[in-house]
């Protein structure tokens, strides 16, 4: 054999054997691992955001036509965090910006990865793969701060919950609209977020944030099936007075 044809086999072989050392190094060493499709937890159809101990966190997203929920997720410095995938209708990609997070959202699977989010800033989620009319428009945020500024929003975001649950009270919201599942003159505000519900032109709706604005401000326009039209007053609430009744409907699942 030619000389340089074995050198050339030796260094083959040298590469190989260094890049299975770095693949174990990364995998057992460093702990890095791929993302996996998470085979015994059931697929949901609601985000949530579950801080745990020792800044830890669960993000649970759900993607489909056309956003991401939650569609605003913010973080303190240096989470650890378990994201969880979900789609309800069909492929959805899911790509975190500044981030090596890439991920296929399934519908019916539930994807999973971890990221530790060292630096603050503002990370887009963006769907990467093409899923119908308004893909490029499917967006989502994770918001990292630092954790006096975490401390604050999460004043806020408690600030804007009792505030909402003071409007519902002082707007009589909560005259027709129970919190404990009781669905009489309107529908509950308990575990409203998030579902799916039929209207009663037949067609299906998830009440997500744009829903709930579009229904508080124009009433009459999209009717939960069952349900009377003209019962609920056009009642203007200011921007602010939105985000704490929503706030505060988040709450009750
Ligand atoms: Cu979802 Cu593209």
């Amino acid at each position: 054999m030619d000389r340089l044809e074995k050198t050339l086999i030796y260094v083959a072989i040298a590469l190989m054997a260094i890049f299975a050392c770095l693949v174990l190094y990364a995998g057992v060493g460093l702990g890095i691992s791929l993302p996996t499709s998470h085979e015994h937890s059931s697929p949901f159809t609601r985000g949530e955001i579950i801080a745990k101990e020792n800044n830890e966190f669960e993000v649970y997203f759900v993607a489909r036509m056309w956003a991401f929920d939650p569609p605003e997720v913010v973080l303190p410095e240096k989470a650890e965090v378990n994201i969880y995938l979900s789609a309800l209708d069909v492929n959805h990609g899911f790509d975190v910006v500044g981030t090596n997070l890439n991920l296929m959202a399934v519908p019916g699977v539930v994807n999973m990865a971890h990221h530790r989010f060292d630096r603050s800033g503002e990370y887009p989620v963006i769907c990467h793969e093409y899923c119908g009319l308004n893909h490029h428009k499917m967006l989502g945020m994770i918001r990292v701060v630092n954790s006096e500024e975490y401390l604050r929003w999460k004043e806020q975001l408690a600030g804007n919950v009792s505030m909402g649950e003071k409007i519902s009270m002082e707007r009589d919201c909560a005259a027709c609209h129970s919190t404990d599942g009781t669905e009489d003159i309107a529908p509950t505000f308990k575990g409203l977020y998030g579902r799916t519900t039929k209207l009663t032109d037949g067609t299906e709706v998830i009440v997500d944030e744009e829903y709930l604005i579009e229904s508080i401000q124009t009433p009459n326009k999209k009717i939960v099936a069952g349900y009377e039209p003209d019962m609920m007053p056009e009642d203007p609430l200011s921007d602010e007075e939105l985000r704490q009744i929503i706030d505060y409907i988040k709450t009750l699942k």
